[in-house]
């Protein structure tokens, strides 16, 4: 070890012993290993179900009786899910992509030179970093003539594994060996390809990389599969991939770019102070269908299969409120599969600038046999074809509308194979909410609008619309009524929950002792009053709490599984899970996981992560789904539906904008308020509407010089005004702290609760050593400071939480 090394291993160590993360790849942390029953089989399922085939010169499946010869040390040292709270789980296994092969009743592995690489690693072994500081991939051993030459002699199968990985509070690098391949992988492709005439590459990966090299190596490499990073079961999915135990059915969740300066968000993204989005709406294919689709390399929800099939729209009419279709999807193949069929609309340009695609629907297949066919139904609501005028380009400024003009439906396998199936026309524009401007920018900055011009798009930019209301008055208007503080009148939660008190009685209870703690998490995170490992406790944090029956609710990270001090399920990363575009098998593997929640003391699962792909070196990507807001919408809602089933609660995070890793508790994404709405909050929009999760949490960093814990108008003003949000608003772990921007003597927590976001958490201890930061009532009694009534009404949605969950 060098000195930097030995230093940056001390580091290491101290950082995890302070943060309490375990993150163990090999799931060799000593606790007893538990399987939970059913989760094998569905993990297995999903992890080959999301991956994605993105070329196949007739390489794949590989026959049976196939002698594999596995290269790339990832196969052995693979990544099974990315770095952080997001990944940092103790798994009772993990099957790599040798222990895949060898389970797998139809391949061989070759063992010379599996052997020569289990030899490498053992002088060569990795590690893990440290938090912030983890590996975005592992150093390669160097091949030779002889070896790969003897090794072809052995097979004539080849598998490359190319690995990164990524993860919290780091994002990949512009780099080789993150983004582009590294000196050493290319070399180990040069050497594969010059003897293997079947090549597979495996991407073992959290991110999209640079793709650039497939076309490089042309018909030397005959299969590309994204198999993403798949959790614990992830090895033996690779298997059923590779011997056609499974057909690939997984999807592209975001557009892979010829070159990373094509993402619109590239000229952004890495700034440390303030991200302004200037491709406002124009995320990920809303862009590149528009108005570059020679940029692009493999389009949104673009995967192959081992057969064919035909997608034939059977019915597609107006209803009351949006419209119905029908799809009969046949196999046309030699092998059963599934197929996913994604239907697109292209609104009218309009005033307003509409892209080409939007996705409104999508639906996935059971096996399909050869020459079986399925009939799949979609359903769109009117709603959907509307678009927010932020500026008042159609007259009705703060609302959605539906502009006037042709709506043309497109139904296919990815959103550039897609045919039109129906249009509608809409005679007149029409107004359909009007709503109040929250949010929006306070500077200047030029976003991207679309024109159109006989059927052409053409790229233009508008100045931003700008905040034009006083949050103050808008605060000050909607202040709660202060209930009357009783004293204990003997009232438990039950009874609230039995119907025998109101909620409002119960809360009249509560000292200023009480209201301060019921509004803050139990300080720590791995509170004493729950398992082992977890992430903070919130509701009965004192006796006095648990004496009117408010019992502890127990948090614990998610998304990919539980992450506490003993065994859990380690799931497939987002990412993967949304390839899948299978909802129904994503709500089942985490219907199984809430049996698993109960099981060990979890009652909030911090899951699932919604923020959009905003751009591919997002450090925490792999947690979130998609560059689409429909998409990870509608995998947020299957994700929270299952995770409630049993009674426990989801939190889907980070509300909102957290779409980089750099600098992410200070930097400010500065958006208009139309991207906000119809991209960044949509997802969430959907997920609160369809499942009602119990809780939310907040991000670290700011939208519009506003920090998200301090964001009265995503809070208050849309999840709760708008679109009925019921549940508790949490903060991410500890929060900036700050003084008000409108009632200034006020800060921190009076600031938080005053801006509707109910809970801090794990609580404030990083400053006061376990003491109240004295911040909540300071400004109690005092011209504009925080009333007893904002109090109380946090207090309200954060015990109406504690009794929803069973
Ligand atoms: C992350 C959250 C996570 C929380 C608790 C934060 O650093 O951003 O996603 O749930 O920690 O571990």
């Amino acid at each position: 070890m060098t000195f930097k090394e030995k230093l940056n291993d001390k580091i290491g160590k101290i950082v995890t012993k302070f943060t309490s993360v375990s993150q163990d790849e090999n799931g060799n942390v000593e606790v007893e290993k538990t399987i939970t029953k059913g989760m094998p089989e569905l993990a297995r399922q999903a992890a080959a179900e999301g991956a994605v085939l993105l070329k196949n010169d007739n390489v794949l499946p590989l026959k049976k009786g196939t002698t594999v010869s596995l290269f790339g040390r990832t196969y052995k040292d693979y990544f099974f899910v990315g770095y952080g709270s997001g990944g940092d789980v103790i798994r009772p296994y993990n099957i790599d992509i040798a222990q895949g092969i060898e389970n797998c009743d139809k391949l061989n592995l070759n063992y010379t030179l599996h052997n020569i690489y289990m030899e490498w690693r053992e002088k060569h072994p990795v590690s893990h970093g440290y938090w912030a500081h983890w590996p975005l991939r592992y150093e390669e051993m160097p091949l030779t003539d002889e070896i790969v030459a003897s090794a072809r002699a052995e097979s004539d199968t080849a598998v490359v594994t190319i690995g990164r990985s990524s993860g919290e509070d780091r994002d990949c690098d512009l780099a080789n060996g993150s983004y582009f391949l590294h000196d050493e992988e290319i070399e180990m492709l040069d050497l594969v390809t010059s003897y293997f005439e079947k090549v597979v590459v495996l991407l073992n990966v959290g991110n999209i990389i640079d793709m650039s090299w497939v076309k490089h190596y042309g018909d030397k490499i005959g299969a590309v599969i994204y198999v993403w990073q798949g959790g614990m079961e992830s090895g033996n999915a690779v298997a059923d991939l590779l011997c056609g135990n499974v057909n690939p059915s997984g999807r592209l969740t975001d557009t892979i770019a010829r070159n990373y300066y094509d993402y619109p968000s590239s000229a952004q993204f890495g700034n440390k102070k303030t991200n302004e989005y200037t491709e406002d709406i124009f995320v990920g294919y809303r862009y590149f269908e528009s108005f570059a689709k020679e940029k692009v390399l493999y389009p949104f929800g673009f995967g192959l299969s081992y057969t064919d099939f035909d997608i034939k729209c059977d019915k597609a009419e107006a209803i009351d409120n949006g419209f119905d279709f029908e799809f009969t999807v046949t196999n046309t193949g030699d092998l059963a599969g599934k197929e996913t069929v994604e239907l697109y609309l292209n609104k009218p340009c309009g005033k307003l600038g509409n892209p080409k695609r939007e996705l409104v629907g999508f639906a996935k297949t059971e096996l399909i046999e050869p020459n079986g066919s399925q009939k799949l139904t979609m359903s769109v609501d009117m709603y959907q074809l509307t678009s927010y005028d932020d500026c008042g380009s159609t007259n009705n400024a703060s609302s959605y509308v539906t502009q006037k003009g042709e709506y043309d439906f497109y139904v296919g396998k990815n959103v550039r194979e897609a045919e039109k199936v129906f249009t509608y026309y809409q005679e007149n524009t029409e107004v359909w909410e009007q709503l109040k401007q929250v949010c929006a920018p306070k500077s200047d900055f030029l976003v991207w609008r679309a024109e159109e011009k006989h059927g052409n798009y053409f790229l233009s930019t508008k100045m931003v619309a700008k905040e034009k209301y006083d949050l103050a008055t808008r605060i000050l208007n909607n202040l709660p009524a202060d209930i009357e503080q009783t004293g204990d009148k003997g009232i438990k939660l039950q009874d609230v929950k039995d119907g025998k008190a109101t909620l409002e009685e119960f809360v009249a209870q509560l000292d200023n002792v009480e209201l301060e703690a019921i509004t803050r998490g139990d300080y720590k995170m791995d509170s004493p009053l729950g398992a082992k490992g977890n992430a903070g406790a919130y509701g009965g944090i004192l006796e006095s709490l648990r004496n009117k029956g408010v019992k502890p609710i127990i948090t614990t990270d998610g998304p990919s599984g539980i992450r506490l001090a003993s065994c859990c399920s380690l799931l497939p990363i987002g990412t993967l899970l949304a390839c899948t575009f299978n909802t129904e098998l994503v709500e089942k593997m985490y219907t199984i996981l809430a049996g698993e929640m109960k099981e060990k003391g979890s009652d909030v699962l911090l899951a699932p992560g919604m923020n959009i792909h905003r751009n591919p070196l997002c450090g925490r990507n792999f947690e979130y789904f998609s560059e689409d807001p429909y998409l990870s919408g509608k995998m947020g809602s299957a994700c929270v539906k299952g995770i409630q089933s049993l009674g426990g609660s989801a939190c889907p995070k980070h509300f909102a904008c957290n779409n980089q890793e750099l600098a992410r508790t200070t930097n400010d994404s500065q958006v208009s308020e139309r991207a906000l709405r119809e991209i960044y909050l949509k997802p969430f929009e959907i997920c609160i509407k369809e499942a009602r999760p119990k809780n939310i949490m907040t991000s670290y960093n700011k939208i519009n010089g506003v920090w998200s814990h301090y964001n009265y108008d995503t809070c208050v003003t849309v999840l709760r005004n708008e679109w009925g949000y019921e549940g508790n608003v949490m903060t991410d772990w500890w929060m900036h702290p700050s003084k008000s921007i409108e009632f200034p003597k006020m800060r921190d927590q009076a600031y938080r609760v005053r801006s509707g976001v109910n809970l801090l958490m794990p609580g404030g201890d990083r400053v006061t050593n376990g003491k109240p930061d004295g911040t909540l009532f300071a400004t109690l009694g005092k011209p504009f400071g925080i009333t007893i009534g904002e109090v109380q009404q946090s207090a309200k949605w954060i015990l109406k939480s504690v009794m929803e969950i069973e």
